[in-house]
């Protein structure tokens, strides 16, 4: 039988090796000064930089079996870790300081939920609520260029104990998007996890304070992003946009569903009849109805919600996105003031719905 002393034990784990930094645990400062040592029980902490070090588990490991061979295999080892950063909180206690979280959703792809997401977003800045809008397209952002900030960069700052990033500033309203950390043409190299993973640090490792609205640009279509956004965030109420196709139509059908069945429960605020009609910019009171009329008021009447909004097909609505200057921060025209009135009526159902319904629960993710 061997004694066990301090420096035996230090030696040992000057043997480590952290991978992060190529540091041996000791030089690297990873050893906490919490060493116990009783007979031949040896308990200790390591200390990791985040609470989700990617070689907590194989150092772990590494430092135990150091001690069984520089030390003794008869040592009975205990050891436990601590972070210097706080974790993030858990799924369903993320944004503490936002009243509404708010998904801007479709069936389909390119109805214009970007769009939409965008200008509501800067409307309801207008009627002087505080508001975050995350761009949640990892795979095509949208918000970097609608909002003209391609070259933004986003720094981390420290905040209780952790390191947050600052969502960028502009028209009034904080924005963060994928877009501002990856290429996008990397990112369709991506798997699942990592978008999963870099969408939950948009939104539980950023720093967007109080806000009354949160509103989400979501990825086309029913993917994983939507999941772990379901699974992520309490969701307060979707958002549906349509076009008055009859395919769009029976897509917007399949983007509800993705929000009310059996294991999801977000409420439809209400569909946004997107290029409703077409005006052109020298006729500004002439509207026509190039994809058949009514069809948005149909569907919202057929699925028993609210028809939020109708914004007509303008050339000016397209150009301004692509210029970094959405439409709703002009409310003097005819489609500022369009997204001015969804945005008065998403407040209207969004206090409604606040008022008659219990809030929304995350989806549990299954283990
Ligand atoms: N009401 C409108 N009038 C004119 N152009 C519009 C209108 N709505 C959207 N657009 C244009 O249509 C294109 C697609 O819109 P947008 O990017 O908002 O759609 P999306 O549903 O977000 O697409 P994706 O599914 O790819 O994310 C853009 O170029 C946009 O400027
Ligand atoms: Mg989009």
């Amino acid at each position: 039988m061997i004694t066990i002393y301090p420096k035996l034990i230090h030696d040992a784990l000057a043997t480590v090796r952290y991978p992060g930094n190529g540091k041996n645990l000791v030089e690297a400062g990873m050893v906490a000064d919490n060493l116990r040592i009783d007979g031949m029980k040896v308990s200790f902490s390591l200390i990791f930089d985040k609470p989700t070090d990617p070689f907590m588990k194989s150092m772990l490991k590494a430092t135990e079996t150091a001690i069984h061979t520089y030390v003794s295999p008869d040592v009975e080892v205990t050891i436990s870790t601590e972070s210097r950063q706080a974790a993030r909180p858990e799924p369903g206690k993320m944004l503490p300081q936002v009243k509404n979280v708010i998904a801007v959703s479709s069936g389909k792809g390119g109805v214009g939920k970007s769009t939409v997401a965008a200008n509501l977003a800067v409307a309801l800045v207008r009627l002087g609520y505080k508001v975050g809008l995350l761009d949640a397209d990892i795979f095509g952002p949208s918000v970097p260029k609608m909002f003209q900030v391609e070259d933004a960069r986003p720094y981390a700052e420290q905040k209780d104990g952790r390191d947050l990033i600052v969502p960028i500033e502009k028209y009034g309203l904080k924005l963060l998007s994928i877009g501002f950390f990856v290429n996008p043409d990397q990112a369709t190299l991506w798997r699942g996890g990592m978008a999963s993973n870099a969408l939950k640090q948009l939104v539980g490792d950023a720093d967007w304070g109080d806000l009354d609205y949160f509103v989400i640009d979501t990825p086309p279509g029913t993917s994983d992003i939507h999941l772990t956004l379901l699974q992520t965030l309490a969701i307060t109420g979707a958002v549906i946009v349509t076009t008055p196709q009859q395919v769009a139509l029976a897509d917007a059908r399949k983007g509800i569903d993705m929000y009310r069945n059996d294991k999801v429960n977000v409420p439809i605020l209400g569909l946004v009849e997107n290029m409703a009609w077409f005006t052109p910019a020298e006729l500004p009171e002439n509207k026509y109805y190039i994809f058949g009329r009514e069809g948005g008021k149909r569907l919202a009447d057929e699925l028993g919600v609210p028809l939020l909004g109708q914004i007509p097909l303008v050339q000016g609505i397209c150009e301004s996105g692509d210029a970094g200057q959405p439409v709703a921060l002009d409310t003097n025209t005819l489609t500022g003031r369009a997204f001015l009135q969804l945005a008065a009526a998403v407040v209207r159902q969004v206090d409604r719905r606040n008022v008659e319904m219990p809030p929304t629960h995350i989806v549990e993710v299954k283990k």
